[in-house]
């Protein structure tokens, strides 16, 4: 039995949802641990595309639980919606398990969300749901399900959200008791079959020694505490975040992988050293415009900022994840480069100091410098859907060990397309 956290190493849309749906067939459990409905996850399987905003992929296997964890925040129309598109599809709906202490997305969250946003958020209400909860003015799942408590709740919290609305947004959007009480409780109804206590499941499923994949969303440089503070999200997607987020205790864990594409992308405000030009042509191609995988937001259709890979940030997001192994993505997208870059130090604009490492990668510091790249060989050639290390390019296994001597870290999965099957399993991670 090993349980595993799979997070992003990156700012997010590092691909994660690809190999945590291949790992899914080894698991017992999915465990969604933090973050919102700003999540975007898409998976392909047999040329079917899957879109998933809180539901955890697994859900496409039978026997499956998957668990969306007291750490996240749920908005309970996208879930139901989510809910009712995927009945019928995958084999039991009933295997999404709901904890009843995740905060709700109220609507006036997204209202506030979306009218003081400073650092390009997806406009999903998570900054505030989140703040609500900090402030003991959240509202759980388990409220949903309880008409005293929510009136009681909501009578207390609507006159306080109207009055930030009226300061906040011009509009005269306003919130009345008794219709958003019966919306809700409404929502609470249908979502009902689906909320447990979830940290007994998952406490008895480690005690049976079961296998559990924690799966983060967004990535470590947009972590509240370790990422590109103002520029990040409001949760912990890091993989300490995934025992605070699922209510387990750290000894339960086994591996944390962590999940690099080989180049990289943003979305949102915020430094990004590494960062071409979004208008040449190299940007273009890194992020496969015109095709069907073009790097553009799954939550929001924003086109996604990138660069090359930057090896400084990767560095420290192993550090702060202790990443046991790494999963690299998109391989395939660099086969048509000459020459590929990384960026492998950071210079102050100002004094000229060239730094391999970086102690604080918040938003304001990481601006102070501009990248020192790398230059590789490229290896013109296709390596999509590859399924085998020895038939990759020499200049392609160069590359993937480069990455791996810099990080200091095995890489145990490569992705070489959207595939299920487009992958190159290095070492069995459940078992080691
Ligand atoms: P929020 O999470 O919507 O509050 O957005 C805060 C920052 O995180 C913004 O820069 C978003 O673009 C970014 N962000 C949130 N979710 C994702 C994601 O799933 N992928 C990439 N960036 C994200």
């Amino acid at each position: 039995m090993v349980s595993i956290i799979v997070s992003g190493g990156q700012w997010g849309d590092e691909g994660k949802a690809k190999i945590t749906d291949l790992l899914s067939e080894y698991a017992d459990y999915i465990v969604r641990y933090q973050g919102g409905a700003n999540a975007g996850h898409t998976v392909s399987i047999d040329n079917n595309v899957y879109k998933f905003h809180l539901i955890p992929s697994g859900i496409l296997f039978p026997n499956k639980l998957c668990i969306i964890g007291p750490g996240t925040v749920i908005e309970p129309k996208i879930l139901l919606k989510e809910l009712r598109e995927f009945t019928g599809v995958v084999p039991d709906i009933h295997n999404v398990y709901i904890s009843g202490l995740a905060h709700v997305t109220m609507p006036w969250h997204v209202y506030i969300d979306q009218a003081s946003d400073t650092v390009g958020s997806t406009g999903k209400g998570i900054g505030p749901t989140y703040t609500d909860k900090a402030k003991r003015t959240g509202i759980k799942i388990i409220d949903l399900l309880d008409p005293d408590i929510l009136r009681a709740k909501l009578s207390v919290i609507i006159p306080k959200q109207n009055e930030t609305l009226q300061k906040l947004h011009e509009s005269t959007t306003q919130f009345e008791l008794d219709s958003v009480l019966d919306e809700y409780l409404d929502y609470g109804e249908q979502l009902r079959p689906f909320v447990r206590d979830t940290v007994t499941e998952l406490y008895n499923a480690n005690r049976q020694r079961k296998n559990i994949l924690y799966e983060g969303a967004q990535g470590t440089l947009l972590d509240i505490t370790f990422g590109t503070y103002p520029y990040v999200t409001s949760s912990t997607p890091i993989s300490g975040g995934a025992c605070i987020g699922a209510g387990v205790g750290p000894t339960t864990i086994g591996h944390a992988l962590g999940v690099f594409k080989s180049f990289i992308t943003r979305v949102g405000h915020g430094p990004f050293p590494s960062e071409l030009d979004c208008d040449g042509d190299l940007a273009a191609q890194l992020r496969q415009d015109h095709t069907q995988w073009a790097e553009y937001g799954t939550t929001t259709g924003r086109m996604r900022r990138v660069g090359w890979f930057d090896a400084v940030l990767a560095r420290y997001a192993v550090k702060i994840n202790t990443y046991t192994s790494i999963a690299l993505t998109k391989l395939d997208t660099l086969d048509q480069f000459e020459k590929i870059y990384i960026c492998t130090k950071y210079k102050h604009k100002e004094t000229g100091e060239q730094i391999h490492e970086i102690p604080y990668v918040d938003g304001d510091y990481l601006s102070m410098y501009e990248p020192v790249l790398t230059e590789v060989d490229g290896w013109q050639s296709s390596t999509f859907g590859v399924t085998s290390w020895d038939a990759l390019p020499q200049n392609a296994q160069n590359y993937v060990r480069l990455l791996e001597n810099m990080l200091e870290t095995p890489v145990s999965i490569i992705s070489t397309g959207p595939n299920r099957t487009d992958s190159i399993i290095r070492k069995d991670v459940f078992s080691c």
